[in-house]
């Protein structure tokens, strides 16, 4: 880790790859990329002006990156397909790639990525929903969500961390009851539904016969530890306190990270922003405090952010100066070291 900086790499993101895979001497654990989705957007910064007593702020509006592909999806997949490519010779072993799109091109995109990164290292598609009002539509639904493809460079040394959220009301009424160690929710302990297949051997277990789903030895330990419930009817669960939960696991929906809106705290002005708490969550299930962070569609900063709240070191390119810009302002604020280079 000694003589390394953080690094702003100003510059089509293919450039600044090439630089990286001759002058970076260790590899990332952690790609993240928020590319443009073929979305046909023209997209600006909102740049809000002063006002006074007598007139609102106006917003002014400043070209950011485009979106528009004169060569339609052959030419986006070819842009995407080269960039793919280098993204995986600079990942470490046991890294990831984290690529966010939406309904326009990820499916495109993950046949590629299987070519890439071989179909057997998908890892997950996750859904974040993005919305809570998503547009009324005369033809079809309107979309509430965002699709995040994870690769791993190798599955079978891949390991993340369990991530938790916090309970809400829905997720506390399962435990709804109580003994002298507190509250606590019943897990079955039993086979049922399409569980309970003829195969699966029934045994005698505390006076009652039934298809249990684990071994004797862990149900007399759990009896042991006084976790095992007893129902009137002599059905036995298994209990699960509340103060040993550290909130609900999550899964592959992530329907609890609000999205960027004009009034969020974090809200920068550039449209496509993405919040904080996604990207971070993404770098705690699947890096390490001082690993290596990368994403080379930084836009406004975000992931570089999330590495420096999480203590991880960081690389952002991004080929529009104006991004560039915004993303080492949001950096200044948090007193980030860092070396800028450009490439044209
Ligand atoms: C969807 S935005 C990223 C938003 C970002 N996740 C955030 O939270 O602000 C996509 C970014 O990709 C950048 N971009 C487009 N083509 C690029 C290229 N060839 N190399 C590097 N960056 C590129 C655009 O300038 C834009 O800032």
């Amino acid at each position: 880790m000694g003589g390394w900086q953080n690094l702003i790499l100003h510059g089509d993101c293919l450039t600044a790859m090439k630089h990286l895979s001759n002058e970076l001497d260790e590899k990332i654990r952690l790609i993240y990329i928020d590319p443009p989705f073929f979305s046909g957007t023209e997209y600006t910064l909102k740049m809000k002006g002063i006002g006074d007593a007598s007139s609102a702020p106006a917003l002014r509006d400043t070209n950011t990156y485009s979106d528009r592909w004169n060569g339609g999806l052959e030419e986006y997949l070819r842009f995407m397909k080269d960039r793919l490519g280098a993204m995986i010779e600079l990942l470490h072993e046991n890294g990831s790639l984290w690529v966010h799109l939406d309904w326009h091109v990820s499916h495109y995109v993950k046949t590629i990525l299987d070519d890439i990164f071989g179909y057997s290292n998908f890892v997950n598609e996750l859904v974040w929903k993005r919305t809570n009002s998503p547009k009324s539509q005369s033809r079809g639904f309107g979309s509430q969500h965002d699709i995040i493809l994870l690769y791993a460079k190798n599955a079978s040394e891949f390991k993340t961390h369990s991530i938790y959220r916090k309970h809400d009301e829905k997720s506390l009424k399962p435990y709804s009851y109580r003994d002298e160690k507190g509250r606590f929710r019943l897990i079955e302990i039993e086979a049922h539904g399409i569980q309970r297949s003829e195969t699966r051997r029934q045994f005698e277990w505390e006076g009652r016969t039934a298809p249990y789903l684990y071994k004797r030895e862990t149900l007399d330990k759990w009896q042991n530890e006084g976790i095992i419930y007893r129902s009137k009817n002599g059905r036995y669960s298994k209990k699960q306190y509340l103060s040993d939960m550290p909130g609900v696991i999550v899964s592959d929906l992530w329907m609890d990270i609000p999205p960027i809106q004009g009034a969020s705290k974090e809200f920068t002005g550039f449209l496509t922003q993405k919040p904080v708490a996604l990207v971070e969550r993404m770098i705690e299930a699947a890096t390490e405090p001082g690993e290596i962070v990368a994403d080379f569609f930084a836009g406004s900063g975000t992931t570089a952010v999330a590495a420096e709240r999480t203590r991880r070191r960081w690389i952002i390119s991004d080929s529009s100066e104006v991004a560039i810009d915004l993303a080492e302002s949001r950096l200044a604020k948090l007193k980030a070291k860092y070396q800028r280079t450009t490439f044209n």
